[in-house]
């Protein structure tokens, strides 16, 4: 496992928050020893309180965790309001629009443009303190708007990825009980107007709790208006006030949910908490991506993830920094794209997925050279493993071999990273996420709780609860508990699990394997196989499905369905088959769960209790060699009759 080292930039160390390794041991340190005096002095530093907690943290009814308890904020002040003295005519937001349209937000500009939304919301709309909100929108700044007027309310969001579907967005819309959907008419891709609206409305047709629905109008396409319901947001905007006073919250008051896969089931809404959250948003934002005063930090991720509520909206704004918000797709009108603009806005900070990085690499690796990338200090990675020779174009031909690339380890239920380089302080070795941020009590551990051998794959757990952790799954304590701490315990007591595996090498530094569930990494988007075998189901054709991932080459993970069809479907065509398939995941999911491999098979490896042999079938799709025992099946020889028809399918 012995690994190229690349130290940090000696020019970039000095003024770095955190400086070199003993700077980070003695931080490490200082959270063993005193957890709560370093959670509760960080967070009288760096929060706006209106009134001060009088307790760091309670465990006494774990997993159910309470943080700074006492402790009153609103998180839209922490955004805004605490930096119209020094900020207020710092851009804030800067908005490109997919067609190259600009649009400069200044902090003070961010006060009125949410403080009047708010104010639509709560006398318009009648939303109040607890309601929930879902957002279905684009990536325009009144998305961003959109999010902080429901904190300054006490509001709770759910933003549901523009990308889903109808059906998709109908079961969020329930299981959230939201009252208001917020959205638009549509937006631009590629110089294309697409819509929004008609997803709405097919979501909400029939019984649904949602008394209204604010559209804003991007791209001004005709949109139908259900009177009663809809509303245009650039009519109602305008006889807002722009003073809305913040609702005061406790700490543990709900900030949003995001619904995210699991690996049974319907998605659950990770819900995530007031001031925990937003603390570490913003000390991860200054902690690993180093922005300082006069930066320009540019995130590329969709605030449908939460990459985008993090580390586009709540982290970046927490600090004063300003954000980019990109509406277009990185490849239009070319492959050069994002390099114009980081030489057009002098972009310090770039983050973004390993998926777009190879798709980059892969249709433009000439584009960087044409632009000048010099602002560049920290390049970063979320959301799935890069592999070494992505990670080398964009080491060298991105970063210019100066720029420390962060390969931020995290979840939507950890708030923030969680498992990262340092830019100034962390010696980084390509495709490893290195060690815990400080504060974070992760530990690679094997089945048994105890610390994984160097070299062996184990569990990636974090051994303490930390501020930013998910507080529940919506609606369902249970699944909470037994979704992530019912399976690793240190011990004797049960630590949060996240699903993934990780090895430690022999210097300690992690290195992530990918999920250990039923859970795969589409693009960087994460996908539960049974939500997707759900949708297929649903063809009236199919019998019995299977769905497991596959490695592919710019995705990460590919789809891979293997289908048994009804006896008397009377199939004649294989590709029409394959489309009908796909359009019903379509309507129940969206295009981003589209199948890259259908295989139709006569039967499922199953073991004689039923169950579906899943590693028999990641190993076939593959193209590997079956090395697992398959005597224990119930008809063993099931195993070459679907190795061949996926051979006879290549
Ligand atoms: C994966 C995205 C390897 C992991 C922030 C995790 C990663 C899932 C990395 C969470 C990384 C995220 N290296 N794998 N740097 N970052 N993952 O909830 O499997 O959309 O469990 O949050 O992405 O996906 P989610």
């Amino acid at each position: 496992m012995n690994r190229e080292v690349f130290k940090p930039n000696k020019e970039f160390s000095k003024s770095a928050r955190i400086k070199n390794m003993c700077e980070y041991q003695d931080l490490q340190e200082y959270a063993l020893e005193d957890y709560e005096g370093f959670w509760g002095s960080y967070a009288k530093e760096k929060l706006e309180w209106m009134q001060p907690f009088t307790n760091v943290m309670n465990e006494s009814n774990f997993p159910f965790v309470k943080w700074f308890e006492g402790g009153k904020l609103n998180v839209s002040v922490q955004c805004i309001d605490r930096h119209l003295k020094s900020r207020k005519n710092k851009a804030a937001i800067i908005f490109e629009g997919d067609r190259g349209d600009k649009q400069i937000i200044t902090y003070l500009e961010l006060y009125y443009n949410v403080n009047k939304f708010a104010n639509l919301l709560k006398n318009e709309f009648d939303v109040k303190k607890g309601d929930r909100v879902i957002i279905y929108m684009p990536m325009i700044p009144e998305a961003a708007y959109a999010m902080l007027a429901c904190a300054r309310i006490g509001a709770i969001h759910s933003i549901v990825f523009g990308g889903f579907s109808a059906e998709a967005l109908k079961d969020r819309v329930i299981d959230a009980g939201a009252k208001v959907v917020i959205t638009a008419d549509g937006a631009y891709r590629k110089d294309k107007p697409y819509m929004l609206k008609p997803v709405v409305d097919e979501a909400l047709r029939g019984e649904t709790p949602v008394k209204k629905v604010l559209v804003v109008e991007r791209n001004g396409e005709d949109v139908t208006w259900v009177a009663g319901r809809d509303y245009s947001y650039n009519e109602l905007i305008k006889h807002q006030s722009g003073k809305c006073e913040p609702e005061v919250m406790d700490s543990e008051d709900p900030l949003f949910l995001l619904y995210t896969s699991g690996s049974t089931g319907k998605p659950k809404g990770v819900q995530h908490n007031s001031a925990g959250y937003i603390l570490w948003a913003q000390m991860t934002m200054e902690w690993v991506f180093d922005v300082k005063e006069n930066d320009t930090y540019w995130c590329t991720a969709d605030v449908g993830w939460i990459t985008g509520h993090t580390y586009i909206v709540y982290g970046p704004l927490a600090m004063g920094a300003t954000t980019i918000m990109f509406e277009g797709v990185p490849t239009y009108p070319d492959a050069g794209r994002p390099w114009k603009m980081v030489e057009e806005y002098k972009v310090n900070q770039f983050y973004t997925a390993p998926t777009a990085i190879r798709v980059l690499h892969k249709t433009g690796e000439n584009e960087p050279a044409k632009y000048d990338l010099s602002s560049l200090k920290v390049l970063g990675t979320v959301g799935e493993p890069i592999d070494p020779p992505a990670w080398k174009w964009y080491y060298e031909a991105i970063g210019g071999s100066k720029c420390a690339i962060v390969d931020t380890y995290w979840q939507t239920e950890t708030g923030g990273h969680i498992v990262s380089p340092l830019p100034g302080a962390t010696p980084i070795k390509p495709a490893c996420a290195t060690f815990p941020l400080p504060g974070i009590m992760a530990e690679i551990l094997d089945e048994n709780g105890n610390r994984a051998e160097v070299g062996e794959k184990g569990l990636m757990c974090v051994t303490r609860p930390w501020p930013a952790m998910i507080r529940g799954v919506w609606g369902d304590e249970e699944r909470f508990v037994k979704s992530y701490f019912g399976d690793v315990k240190k011990d004797g007591k049960p630590v949060y699990f996240t699903g993934d595996g990780a090895i430690y090498d022999e210097d300690g530094y992690i290195t992530i394997t990918g999920r250990t569930d039923d859970v795969i990494n589409v693009s960087g988007h994460r996908m539960g196989t049974a939500e997707v075998e759900a949708a297929i189901k649903k063809h009236p054709n199919v019998a019995e499905v299977a769905v497991v991932g596959k490695p592919h080459e710019i995705k990460g993970e590919g789809i891979f369905a293997y289908i048994v069809l009804k006896s008397d479907s009377g199939i004649a065509d294989e590709v029409e088959e394959v489309k009908a398939i796909n359009k019903v995941i379509q309507k129940e999911i969206g295009n981003i769960a589209l199948c890259d491999d259908v295989v139709f098979v006569v039967g499922l490896p199953k073991t004689r209790s039923g169950k579906i042999m899943r590693r028999i079938l990641r190993s076939i799709a593959k193209g590997e060699e079956i090395t697992q025992d398959i005597s224990t099946l119930e008809d063993p020889s099931i195993v070459a009759t679907i190795a061949s028809a996926v051979q006879s399918c290549r």
